[in-house]
């Protein structure tokens, strides 16, 4: 099914000059926006940004039934734009969706509605270097009711905003041994808000204590690790990738399974599986080389200089020759057009 949107241009169409604005900051000129109620979703439709009319009562506010999709669209040379893999981004957004209680999205509805609003808004895609639109797909529990039980009405609407580099230069990152950012069964896996929300208080411990990030770890024993801020935790040593594999508690990214893929293919041994802090304690300690880095859609590939474990800070391998930055120039290639995209990844309008 394909769906017929109404689309409200705005009237004054100018693009914003956003390369020194904060990352999230300025969205485009449109967003879209369709309601669930009675079972379905109705008025799919463009309109000029606006904020929202909500009840104070919407379930969303107190109970956290939010879900959201970070994703991005890049321009090639030629001025077409490309949306990097909008239906494994639509199928994380359903299993999150799923976990929390929410209506699904259907794919047609997902994909026209992120490919109508980037085409509309087109000209805020950044064409130079690390530049790109930045997509926030989302859903939130409307209904009007502080009872604690799931929705029966949502919105669910799409926003985006230019993005450039992420992070400005390598990070210096400490392992978490107290705080817990996901437990066994509970939501890691899903993108949901609580998530968020819950990681920023030893994120600002780590901040202030000079980290930029914390790597976390598992919530039994603080000694497996998981994932880093909004980034997979990726390592290469000894001639292998490695990453903690898919356990429940972390989020299956995109930009991981990019580069899991993209590595297969140039013949990179990969292990998916569970990585201790006392195996990469004694791989720093034998000397061994270790790059470290996070892998994600806002920061792509984030390098990481140092990992203080226990109070001691080692250093991992940055080098000019370091597998990251290979893995994170082929991505960059199929992103932008310069590569063949033989995996079906790009959605170009
Ligand atoms: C908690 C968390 N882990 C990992 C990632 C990386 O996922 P992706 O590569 O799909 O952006 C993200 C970002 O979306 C995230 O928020």
């Amino acid at each position: 099914m394909s769906y017929n949107f109404s689309i409200t241009r705005k009237q004054d169409m100018s693009v914003a000059n956003t390369t020194n604005e904060p990352f999230g900051k300025v969205p485009t000129n449109h967003m879209f926006i369709a309601e669930y109620r009675n079972g379905e979703w109705h008025n799919p439709r463009i309109e000029p940004m606006h904020d929202l009319t909500l009840s104070p009562l919407a379930l969303c506010l107190h109970y956290g039934q939010t879900v959201f999709e970070g994703m991005k669209a890049f321009k090639f040379a030629d001025g077409r734009v490309n949306i990097f893999r909008v239906e494994k981004h639509h199928d994380r957004f359903c299993k999150s969706l799923d976990r929390m209680c929410m209506p699904p999205v259907s794919y047609e509805l997902f994909r026209d509605s992120i490919r109508e609003l980037v085409n509309l808004d087109r000209d805020w895609v950044p064409a130079d270097g690390d530049g790109s639109l930045y997509l926030r797909p989302f859903m939130i529990a409307t209904e009007a009711r502080i009872g604690a039980s799931k929705a029966e009405e949502y919105l669910y609407m799409v926003l985006a905003s230019p993005a450039y580099q992420y992070y400005s230069a390598p990070l210096k990152i400490k392992v978490e041994r107290n705080f817990t950012r996901a437990a066994d069964g509970g939501t890691g896996a899903a993108k949901c808000g609580g998530n968020y929300g819950g990681a920023f208080y030893p994120t600002q411990k780590a901040r202030e204590e000079g980290f930029d990030q914390v790597l976390w770890t598992d919530n039994k024993h603080h000694e497996t690790i998981e994932e880093s801020g909004t980034m997979n935790a990726m390592f290469y040593f000894n001639n292998t990738l490695v990453t903690p594999a898919l356990s429940g508690s972390i989020l299956d990214g995109v930009t991981r399974d990019s580069m899991l893929t993209i590595a297969r293919e140039t013949g990179i041994h990969v292990e998916e599986r569970s990585i201790s802090i006392t195996e990469l304690k004694a791989l720093f300690d034998s000397g061994t080389q270790v790059e470290a880095f996070g892998a994600g859609t806002a920061a792509v590939v984030a390098p990481i200089k140092s990992i203080t474990i226990d109070g001691k800070e080692y250093a991992c391998y940055l080098g000019e020759d370091a597998v990251m930055f290979k893995l994170k120039s082929a991505l960059f290639n199929i992103r932008k057009g310069l590569a063949p995209d033989t995996h079906g990844w790009n959605l170009v309008i």
